[in-house]
């Protein structure tokens, strides 16, 4: 299993680029800072141009690391081929797929189903078309890592908001099964089950919601989850958010990915190595 990987160790085995998905503001502005702070190049990816630039501009002053913008919708049908347009061959060493917008709630059947669909693309088929694309040269390099902006809200099905928790599932399930294939290949797949953090995108759709209590901060987040990519499948910031997954969420999420991976490896003739990590709740991470 891999340990954290703390300055330049972190940028040989994650750079030499950072591609963040969901960019511009709120956790994907701290991954963007904080990949930089650790020595990576990052690629800045999202809809507002003028705000990326804004941001580039800041981390290359901040930091003296390269940074680059794809202005882009995560929804569009042609995603996968924006991307790899916008990167013009720059090699990808960590993908952060944050964007993931919960944006209120309400009945399913209130909200269009253009409304359902768009977070189903956003949430489901632009990761699943990004780690695609970036996850073949990973391997092929024998290095590299993937973070899925997941949320608590992947525990359950929530009244008043379907979709985003099924597709939040769907995020940690994916990092779940890709931790497994890629980790003995020397690739960290980690989605982060995040609880409450004050965004804009969260100031914009609950009244004080920067006020609640145990609301976190998205840089301690984002400290946590990078510091906590290649040592297990899933990380919880936050000790109450730890808390309440595990009571949510009980069991041993790595015990049953390795027992269902080495099932289906065994029904269809595969060889398997196991990944081996430790579970969310296990040995405190760091913070
Ligand atoms: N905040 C919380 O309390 C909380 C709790 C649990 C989980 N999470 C998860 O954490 C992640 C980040 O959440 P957040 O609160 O910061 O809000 P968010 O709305 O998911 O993310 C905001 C960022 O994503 C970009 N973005 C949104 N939609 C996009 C699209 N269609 N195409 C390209 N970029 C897009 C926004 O920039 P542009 O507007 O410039 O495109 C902005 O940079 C999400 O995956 C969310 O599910 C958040």
């Amino acid at each position: 299993m891999s340990a954290h990987h703390a300055g330049g160790a972190f940028a040989e085995r994650f750079g030499p680029w950072a591609l963040v998905a969901g960019a511009s503001d709120g956790t994907g502005e701290a991954f963007a800072q904080e990949v930089a702070a650790r020595g990576l190049d990052v690629v800045l990816l999202a809809r507002r141009t003028e705000v990326l630039d804004e941001l580039a501009r800041s981390i290359r002053s901040d930091h003296g690391v390269r940074t680059a913008v794809i202005t882009a919708d995560l929804t569009d049908p042609e995603i996968g081929v924006v991307v790899e347009r916008g990167l013009d061959g720059r090699e990808v060493g960590l993908l952060v797929l944050n964007a993931g917008a919960v944006h209120g709630a309400s009945h399913f059947l209130d909200r269009s189903l253009d409304d359902v669909l768009q977070l189903v693309d956003l949430n489901c088929r632009a990761p699943v078309t990004l780690v695609h694309l970036l996850g073949d040269p990973m391997r092929r390099r024998g290095h590299g890592g993937v973070i899925i902006m997941s949320s608590m809200a992947m525990a359950a099905g929530s009244a008043f908001n379907a979709t985003y928790c099924a597709t939040k599932s769907f995020e940690v399930i994916l990092a779940e099964a890709l931790w497994s294939e890629l980790q003995p290949l020397g690739v960290d797949v980690m989605s982060v089950i995040a609880g409450a953090t004050d965004t804009p995108s969260m100031q914009a759709s609950v009244d004080r919601w920067s006020d609640r209590d145990g609301v976190m901060d998205p840089t301690e987040l984002v400290v946590g989850a990078l510091d906590h990519l290649g040592v297990g499948p899933s990380f919880v910031p936050g000790a109450d958010n730890r808390a309440a997954a595990q009571f949510l969420w009980p069991g041993s999420r790595v015990q049953r990915s390795q027992l269902l991976s080495e099932a289906t490896a065994s029904m269809y003739g595969f060889d398997h190595v196991q990944a081996e990590g430790r579970d969310y709740f296990e040995n405190p991470p760091p913070v």
